[in-house]
């Protein structure tokens, strides 16, 4: 029976073989038949294995099998394994050591030796690599308690659980106990209506121009990581580091992933946690880049501001409707023909816009402006002559590329080119000169071209044989982009480049930004890749004004953060269609709170600015205010994003990883560890079905509602029209300033503390610090200070206290805090005083919640923050301050 079997597939192979591989005959060969192992050595010190695999059989399908690959393991630091596997004979693309700095992998060609299965362990680390001697070859990656984290071995049967490894298809597949026994998140970029990957998608990751209204399609930037939350909140991540385009199919037991070139080079983080995984990958991909104070005010933009004037207009009706407005934007309206580093001399005009970005400025405002990687083909340009003087465009055919942007004929800088880094920087620098823009905002580097160039005949590189579901549809590669064909400095081609384009420029515009203005930049784009959060910000590019778009956000601005891009938010109010009063109003209610909150719309879309409507104002003020009073809170929260890769918006999961309530949630998110925001996402709602962790929960903006969580629970909340809920847990304290029209005056306010005990008394909390502008950031000895709060109770005292670390900055800042409030202290603690006297040279007010709980307020305290402190209230409202 398994003989007859087996000739038959035989048959079927010399079939397809024979008579011309149609897609039909093709089809019922295998796309591979695996490898198996030839040697396999590991090094003395046990940290590193090398091994050479042999193909057991070769298929034409996706063209031929490489016939020899070597795979290297190594444990590189004690909470990261790496697996890479490629051709043992000849080098093949991997993306260059400048763009992303790892280790060497050192190949030892191992002596024909089999001692299987083979191990790789050390001591000190929780992963454990395997080599399994089956045919065909598999391993597998497990924790020392013999959890398997990740397994390659084949199914039988099943090519396509088997290792391919074709010039233009490589395949590798794991199995994965299935949910909820594992639960994924990542993988992007893509709108997804839930943040938890659902089994099976096909994820695919091709850049691409695609209005992110789209769900699930591959949008604007890629990123092969993803995070896999195990029973008891046990969490590992794995990076396929890897820029070719590729398909990751996920059926819920398996994740696929069959990519279209490079190598297959794959890091495993051991976590145990979701924020130690997060400090594992970005310490390998890079931190996110500490972002300027300013730019977590809030920030208007619109396509289609027809002139200066109507710009100068909304940044008064911002004022006159005093909503805070940080940031002016202007899309591509401002230009002189859509020409980069050029503005309208007609709608623009030169002396007006000074005077405009001069205003902005004198009032504590900012002014921030795109730019499109395509330069204009003009010979009038002086950027398009300097351009080709310098020879930097991406070329085909030995000729500049030439597609169609906005400007009509394009060329596209080449970032890879050294000298495209001095020509980008010089334009900058031209036309900061002319007009002192504080940030830019890099757009259409997916790379978008409005135009499809006919592929290269008999190229496997404009038309490649496996075709990855680009759009969808699996649309040519080529389509709307540059062709794969063509070439960037050092011969690389764009087919192995094309989803860097976007990282390159931000690396060259971030550069550009520290060298024009030496402050710290601010960048935004929106296309990434792995490692793109060390230069910009993100948001998730072009939304739509509907409900759906609303919610979505959620898990775009979640899965950002995992891929190190903290920085981030969704259009609010919606880009494309013309929004509603009602989801403006939910969508400042929600945006406030995103790390970057940004409002903008398309060109047709009726304006949408916070100030339109009445009752979208008055949410907006409300929000905004909680979130200018936050701003330390969030400035702390880029911090610890920067030093230790840890989001600023986070699932819950991060905080709650051992309550599996937490793994499919999509509409909350916290603000760092402790800020759970829950809002309204559908139309006509007046309440949420929101859910809460165990803990004591209290409101963030009146401080009286309290939501008690024994354990997990879902609480049906009020959310009239106007609002918003924002909780904070117990166990947390959160320092906070004044409320203000921007970021600057308010840092010049009083801080206050919010207290919120926890079920056992204790809370803590930290700030940090500094001039929120200078390049320099967190290094040792700089201008900068950190804070950590601890409060508790003491011998019957509720104790609040500081430790500093370099505090003089602080203090010459002459930055006080003013007040104090402690949330979840008992009724029992003040029961036999009379309530609500003040007490010595502070002002003390106790007031009652009806939840149980009493809340203390503290103030005129005037506390240096540079300086420890250490307060105490008796139950009677005696407070001791020093
Ligand atoms: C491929 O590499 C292996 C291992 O280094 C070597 O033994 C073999 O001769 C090489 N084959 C070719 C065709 O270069
Ligand atoms: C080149 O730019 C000039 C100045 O903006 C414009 O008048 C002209 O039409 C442009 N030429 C082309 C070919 O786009
Ligand atoms: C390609 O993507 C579309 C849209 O998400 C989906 O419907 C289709 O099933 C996908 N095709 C494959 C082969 O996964
Ligand atoms: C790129 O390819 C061209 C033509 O094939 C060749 O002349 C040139 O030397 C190559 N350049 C590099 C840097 O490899
Ligand atoms: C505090 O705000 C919440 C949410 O808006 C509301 O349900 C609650 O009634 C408010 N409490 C008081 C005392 O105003």
């Amino acid at each position: 029976m398994v003989n007859s079997k087996i000739k038959i597939f035989h048959f079927v192979i010399l079939v397809a073989f024979f008579f011309n591989p149609s897609p039909f005959s093709a089809a019922a060969e295998a796309v591979g038949y695996g490898y198996r192992l030839r040697s396999v050595k590991a090094d003395s010190s046990q940290k590193s294995l090398d091994a050479l695999l042999r193909l057991v059989n070769p298929s034409a399908v996706y063209g031929a099998d490489i016939p020899l690959l070597s795979l290297t393991a190594s444990l590189e630091t004690k909470d990261r394994l790496r697996v890479s596997i490629t051709d043992a004979n000849k080098t093949r693309w991997e993306i260059p050591n400048d763009i992303l700095p790892r280790p060497p992998r050192r190949h030892g060609i191992p002596r024909p030796r089999l001692v299987p299965p083979s191990l790789l362990s050390s001591p000190s680390s929780d992963l454990v690599f395997t080599l399994q001697n089956t045919t065909p070859f598999g391993f597998a990656v497990r924790r020392r308690d013999g959890s398997t984290l990740f397994d390659t071995a084949p199914v039988k049967n099943q090519p396509s659980t088997y290792l391919v490894f074709k010039n233009q298809y490589l395949q590798l597949s794991s199995s994965l106990p299935p949910p909820p026994k594992s639960n994924l998140y990542g993988i992007g970029e893509h709108t997804k209506s839930s943040f938890r990957l659902q089994p099976h998608q096909t994820l695919t990751l091709w850049n691409a121009d695609i209005g992110s209204s789209n769900v699930d399609l591959n949008l604007y930037g890629s990123h092969p990581f993803y995070m896999d939350v195990r029973p008891n909140g046990v969490t590992h991540g794995v990076l396929l580091l890897n820029s070719n385009g590729m398909d990751v199919v996920y059926s819920g037991d398996r994740i696929t992933y069959k990519v279209i070139g490079g190598v297959l080079d794959v890091y495993f983080f051991a976590g145990p946690t979701p924020e130690l995984v997060m400090e594992q990958y970005t310490e390998l991909i890079g931190r996110p880049a500490p972002m300027p104070y300013w730019s977590f005010g809030f920030h208007q933009c619109k396509y289609g501001y027809k002139d200066v004037y109507e710009v100068e207009n909304v940044v008064a009706k911002y004022a006159k409707a005093k909503i805070p407005l940080e940031v002016m934007w202007t899309d591509i309206d401002y230009m002189d023909a859509y020409k980069d580093f050029t503005l309208d001399p007609l709608n623009f005009p030169i002396d007006e816009m000074k005077k405009f970005v001069d205003q902005l400025h004198k009032n504590s405002q900012k002014y921030v402006v795109i730019v499109d990687p395509g330069i204009s083909v003009n010979e009038s340009y002086p950027t398009y002559k300097r351009g080709m003087q310098a020879d930097v465009f991406i070329k085909r055919d030995s000729v500049p590329y030439l597609g169609q942007v906005w400007p009509g004929k394009t060329y596209f800088p080449d970032f890879l080119n050294p000298s495209t880094g001095e020509f980008w920087a010089n334009e900058i620098k031209i036309f900061r000169d002319t007009l002192p823009v504080d940030g830019l905002w890099i757009d259409m580097n997916e790379l978008s071209n409005f135009i499809t160039s006919p592929p290269t005949p008999s190229s496997s590189l404009d038309n490649p044989p496996y075709k990855i579901n680009n759009s969808g549809s699996n649309r040519p590669i080529n389509e709307k982009t540059v062709p794969a064909t063509s070439l960037h400095y050092g011969n690389l081609t764009e087919y192995n480049v094309h989803n860097l384009y976007g990282f390159l420029e931000a690396r060259a515009t971030h550069a550009a930004l520290v060298k024009s203005t030496g402050k710290r930049p601010f960048v935004l784009s929106r296309s990434t890749f792995v490692g793109s959060g060390k230069y910009t910000a993100h948001w998730t590019g072009d939304n739509a004004a509907t409900w759906k778009d609303l919610a979505y956000s959620i898990p775009s601005v979640l899965s950002s953060g995992l891929f190190g891009i903290p920085m981030v938010g969704a259009d609010i109010c919606g880009f494309s269609r013309d929004t509603t009063e009602e989801l403006c109003r939910r969508w400042i209610q929600l945006g406030a709170f995103y790390p970057f909150a940004r409002d903008h719309s398309d060109k047709g879309s009726i304006p949408q600015e916070l100030y339109v409507w009445e009752s979208v104002a008055a949410s907006a003020r409300e929000v905004l205010s909680l979130r200018y009073r936050l701003l330390p809170h969030m400035y702390t929260l880029m911090y610890e994003a920067s030093t230790k890769g840890v989001p600023i918006a986070r699932p819950l999961f991060f905080s709650f990883p051992a309550d599996p309530n937490t793994y499919g949630n999509s509409v909350q998110f916290l603000l760092g560890r402790s800020v759970l925001v829950s809002p309204v996402l559908e139309q006509g709602a007046v309440t949420v079905n929101a859910y809460f962790p165990a803990g004591n929960w209290f409101n963030m903006f009146n401080h009286s509602s309290v939501v008690s969580a024994k354990q997990g629970r879902y609480v049906e909340l009020e959310a009239p029209a106007d609002k918003i809920n924002v909780h904070v847990a117990g166990g947390s304290i959160v320092a906070m300033q004044g409320e203000a029209m921007t970021t600057g005056e308010a840092r010049a306010t009083a801080f206050r503390l919010v207290v919120a005990m926890g079920e056992s008394g204790d809370s803590s909390g930290e700030v940090f610090l500094d001039d929120g502008e200078s390049l320099e950031f967190a290094s040792e000895g700089g201008k900068w200070s950190l804070v950590r709060f601890n409060g508790g109770f003491v011998g019957g005292e509720v104790v609040v206290e500081s430790k500093v670390v370099n505090g003089d900055f602080a203090l010459g800042k002459k930055w006080v805090i003013d007040e104090v409030t402690v949330l979840g202290v008992k009724r029992e603690f003040s029961k036999n005083c009379d309530m609500g006297l003040g007490y010595g040279k502070f002002g003390a007010r106790v007031e009652d919640d009806n939840n149980g709980f009493l809340r203390l307020e503290l103030s005129k305290l005037l506390l240096p923050l540079g300086k420890e402190f250490r307060i105490q209230i008796s139950p009677c409202l005696q407070v001791r301050a020093c």
